[in-house]
């Protein structure tokens, strides 16, 4: 188990899933589908993952909100869900406006003292009205996206950039995320981890594993041990 202590510099938090619930565009996609919200989201996510996966082995980086919009665009086909320019500017409006899970801006507040960043394969033009419509605006996060390197998360060369940005080294950064193959890439490249694991998840089979699990982010504040 990890206690943040003197040797943890920075607390690194995941996005999508980790801070912001994915999963709030339902009732938007609820509205404009109604009774296949909860389908539509689903298979969206999984497409948007897959996408990034896909295209960083192919080599052809396109940024987040490309992924994110051809991941819609395949869902409502393979959904056979009619869309028009319309519903699709209020689905991709939607993942600009994702709600803030309950306990994030109690924890960040709690650790406001400490070298707060936030790391995401989303594009700075999804996470800068993502953050700046929450109450995560207040506080002093440093805000880094995969786009700056052309280069997807779970791979090592993305978490290289934590530490350019940071001054850090690897042994330094605490991450925090609950995507299981986002904390292995973390835990393979070196950072110290905290898997966020809601849903009571089986963590997958890639030979690495978290440092530490938690059923949400407030139990990170029974790990700070002592100021840094
Ligand atoms: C993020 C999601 C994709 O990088 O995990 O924020």
């Amino acid at each position: 188990m990890i206690r943040i202590k003197s040797h943890i510099k920075v607390i690194v938090f995941d996005v999508y899933g980790t801070l912001y619930n994915v999963h709030s565009v339902v009732k938007k996609c609820d509205e404009l589908y109604p009774g296949k919200g909860k389908e539509l989201s689903e298979l969206w996510r999984r497409k948007q993952l897959e996408y990034s996966f896909l295209r960083q082995l192919m080599g052809t980086y396109e940024p987040f909100h490309k992924i994110t919009k051809d991941a819609l665009m395949f869902s409502c086909k393979a959904l056979d869900l009619p869309f028009n320019e319309e519903k699709t500017h209020l689905l991709l409006d939607a993942y600009l406006h994702l709600t803030l899970f309950e306990e994030a801006e109690q924890v960040l507040s709690v650790l406001k003292d400490k070298q707060l960043a936030v790391f995401s394969n989303g594009s700075l033009d999804m996470l800068e009205p993502l953050i700046k419509e929450s109450p995560l605006k207040r506080m002093d996060i440093t805000m880094i996206s995969v786009d700056e390197g052309k280069v997807f998360k779970p791979t090592s060369m993305a978490y290289q950039l934590v530490l350019k940005k940071l001054h850090v080294s690897r042994e330094e950064v605490l991450f925090v995320s609950s995507n299981t193959w986002d904390i292995a890439g973390a835990k393979n490249f070196g950072f110290n981890t905290a898997w966020i694991n809601r849903e009571e998840k089986v963590f997958d089979h890639l030979d690495v594993s978290p440092d530490d699990e938690y059923s949400n982010l407030l139990c990170l504040l029974d790990e700070i041990s002592d100021p840094f």
